[in-house]
Order: structure tokens, then sequence, then C-alpha cells
């Protein structure tokens, strides 16, 4: 079989969904590699690495997908909702895609993707179950943008994060706040204390407590209990606004001390809840920072403005979107090793298998047979149940 890649075309974007390094192991699973001409360049992967390696180069798109019978990428049309549109058109009858759909986004997306006849996998929809864990998508660009997000928050801060003990006096270290302590908020715990920032972080699910603390931050107890915290994937529930509300008021003090903010609360299918108020950064000091990890889905900070930086009574909030991307090294080879191994877990003797008694086929798959065919993202769009996925 072969697996297509072509160059990402979401403008900006620098990642890609194979790297060199993986080709072999494709090859060993009877997968044969097509890559579209400097689909790697932007993330530092020129394309004679890839023949070195084993793969084909293609001068064009649509030779990709016209020789794939499997088409992966990191932002396809659903996630990639500016460009994304172009590759329809090339998409065939019983071709797979795989990569970021967006699948509880926009229901005309996916039943567009579905009218192709093509058979799409959504990363997204990875479950939390060990057996998938070296698939997991999503955590490994968590993992990167937990990282950058506090690099990108030390280069607007008007400090250095570090205690220093000098000559010319001592400099306090700076005070960073991460909320929200799923994968990316433990990343951005990491990597502020080796910086040497002295790191709060706070989470409505109270069994991350120790794992901050073995980080080294301090976890922010506030006296309110989420109702039914975390579904069985270990993600966080949407709560009330009532609950909302009253974390803000309690949050206020916290977010007043702290010179760096980091909310990556986010809840799946959902727009993010507000948790940095306006009033609340009216109460920060100027010069401070707030990287807001949720922009895409809305902003966990009332000012935040998606793709942009605002500057608002001093401090500033950054909206930008898409921090794995500028990261696009490692980040393309997290992606491409995650791809690997549902690679290879979809691909039996050289044939794509649909074994919907597979817990980690049959939560992934988003179209199959012209139908927007996942149970859970048909739920969530209020379609009726279909017979076959019943
Ligand atoms: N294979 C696996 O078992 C697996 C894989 C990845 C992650 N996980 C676990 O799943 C959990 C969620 O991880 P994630 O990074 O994907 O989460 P996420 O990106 O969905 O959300 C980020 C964090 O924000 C928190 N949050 C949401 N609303 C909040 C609010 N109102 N106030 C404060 N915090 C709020 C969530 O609890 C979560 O910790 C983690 O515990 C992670 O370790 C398990």
């Amino acid at each position: 079989m072969i697996v297509g890649v072509p160059r990402e075309s979401y403008p900006g974007e620098r990642r890609v969904a194979l790297v060199p390094a993986v080709i072999p192991a494709l090859a060993k699973a009877g997968l044969e590699v097509v890559i579209e001409a400097g689909a790697g360049a932007e993330a530092g992967y020129p394309d004679a690495q890839y023949v070195d390696k084993g793969a084909k180069v293609l001068p064009s798109r649509g030779d990709v997908f016209s020789a794939a019978e499997i088409i992966v990428q990191v932002l396809c049309y659903g996630s990639n909702d500016r460009t994304g549109r172009a590759d329809v058109p090339l998409l065939r009858r019983g071709q797979a895609l795989i990569g970021f759909l967006r699948p509880l986004g926009d229901v005309g997306t996916l039943q567009e993707i579905a009218a192709t006849g093509a058979v799409s996998f959504s990363v997204e929809l990875m479950p939390r179950i060990t057996r998938a864990q070296s698939m997991d998508a999503l955590s490994s660009m968590a993992t990167i943008c937990g990282y950058k997000a506090v690099l990108v928050a030390s280069d607007k801060l008007p400090r250095i994060f570090p205690m220093l003990t000098t000559a010319a006096g001592t400099i306090t270290p700076s005070r960073v706040l991460i909320i929200g302590a799923g994968v990316a908020g433990l990343q951005a715990i990491a990597t502020a204390r080796r910086l040497g920032a002295v790191v709060s972080a706070y989470d409505l699910r109270p069994v991350v407590k120790e794992q901050v603390q073995s980080l080294g931050g301090r976890f922010v107890e506030l006296p309110i209990e989420a109702a039914d915290a975390q579904d069985a994937g270990g993600y966080a529930k949407a709560q009330d606004e009532s609950f909302y509300q009253r974390q803000r008021e309690l949050l206020g003090k916290v977010v007043a001390e702290s010179d760096v903010v980091i909310p990556t609360a986010v809840v799946p299918g959902k727009k993010s809840p507000v948790l940095v108020t306006k009033e609340m950064v009216a109460g920060m000091a100027p010069g401070s920072v707030i990287v807001d990890l949720a922009a895409e889905r809305g902003g966990n900070c009332e000012l935040t403005r998606a793709e942009e930086v605002v500057v608002v009574n001093g401090v500033t909030i950054v909206g930008t979107i898409n921090l794995a991307s500028t990261v696009p090294y490692h980040a393309s080879q997290m992606y491409a090793k995650n791809l690997t191994n549902f690679l290879v877990h979809l691909v039996k003797d050289g044939k794509l298998q649909l074994n919907m008694d597979d817990e980690i086929t049959r939560s992934t798959v988003v179209t199959y047979q012209g139908e927007v065919a996942n149970p859970r993202v048909r739920e969530f769009f209020n379609l009726p149940a279909l017979a076959a996925a019943q």
C-alpha cells in the first residue's frame, strides 16, 4: 500500500505528517511512502532525507493524492478551515485520510469528506487507553505547546524567571500560574521550573494535585469542588456557569499575584470556559503576560483575541494558535511516530483493516461508506444513529 504525504497547506503551518526516520518501520509493515516535493522542508527534513530512507518524491499535490491509497496530513480539511477544502476533489472512494479533522467542529465539512467516499480517521478521537498511548497525537502536540508557551511568555515578560543573587542586588523569581494541569499544563510547569520561576497550578480535577507537586509546582486549592470533574477518558467535564463564576472570584487573587498566567483549560467540543476576566487582567501588574493556550476555542481569558497579541493596561495577552507549528522539527517527529504506530495498527498484510470491534479503529473512524459514521460525532451533532454503527 502507498501512503502519501502532501505538503501542509494551512497558512504558516510548518509541520509535516511523516519524517524520514519512520519510513523503514512503515516499509516493514508493507507501506511505501510518497511525499510531495518540499513537504518536510519547513520542518527541517529535506526531500533527499526521505529519498535516502526509501520514499519517492512526487512533484505535485495531485500526484500524491492519485498515487496513494492512504493520505496522511497534520491539518486535514476540518482543522484546516482556510485551504483544506481544495483537497476534497482530490479524495476518492475507498481512499483513507488520517490526521487532525476537528471532528466536533463543523458537521458540513465532515459531510463533504464523507461524500467523497473516503474513509477518514481523526487523530483527535484516539481513545485514552494504554494500548493507544503511542498513537496519541493530541498529547504529543500538547507537550510541545506547553513547552513553547513558557518560552513565549518569558520572551514577552520584562523580567527574568530565576532568582539571582548578584553584586548588583537580588532579583526575585518570576511567579508563573498555570490554569489547567493536563498534558500541556504539566509540561508548562516543568519548563517554567527549569527556567527558575516559582510555579503554581490549578485544575478543577483534584487528581492532578500530586502531579503538580511532583514537578515542583504549588497546587492552588480553591474551596469549591467540581461535580463530576472528569469523564472516563480523563477529560474535564463542562461545569455550569455558577461554578465558573465562583472559580473566577477565587482565582482573582492568585492571578493578580502572578507575572505570567498560562491557561490551558479546554473542554472537548465546547467553547473554553472564561477563567480570567477583564477585571482580573486589570488587577495584574503592568508588564505581566498571559499566554492563552485555549485561544483557538475562544480563549480562557476574556480579552484574548485568537491569532493576535494584544496589550491591555500594560498586560500582554498572547492568543497565538497552532503553537506546535512553531516547533516543527520535534512536533513532526512526535506526530510521525504517533501516525506510524497508528498505521501499523490499521494495516495488516498490506491491507487496511476496518475492524470495528477494535476500540482504536471504531473510535477514530469519522467517515465511512459515504456517511459520517462515528457514533460519538453523530450524537454530538444530533444526527440519527446509523444502523451499521449501532
Ligand atoms: N492515554 C492516556 O491514558 C492519556 C493520554 C493523554 C492524557 N491523559 C490524561 O487526561 C487528562 C487530560 O489531559 P489533557 O491535557 O488532554 O486535557 P485538556 O487539554 O482537555 O484540558 C487541559 C486541562 O484543563 C483542565 N480544565 C478544564 N476546565 C477547567 C476549569 N474550568 N478550571 C481548571 N482547569 C480546567 C482539564 O482538567 C485539563 O487538565 C490528563 O490527566 C492526562 O494525563 C491520559
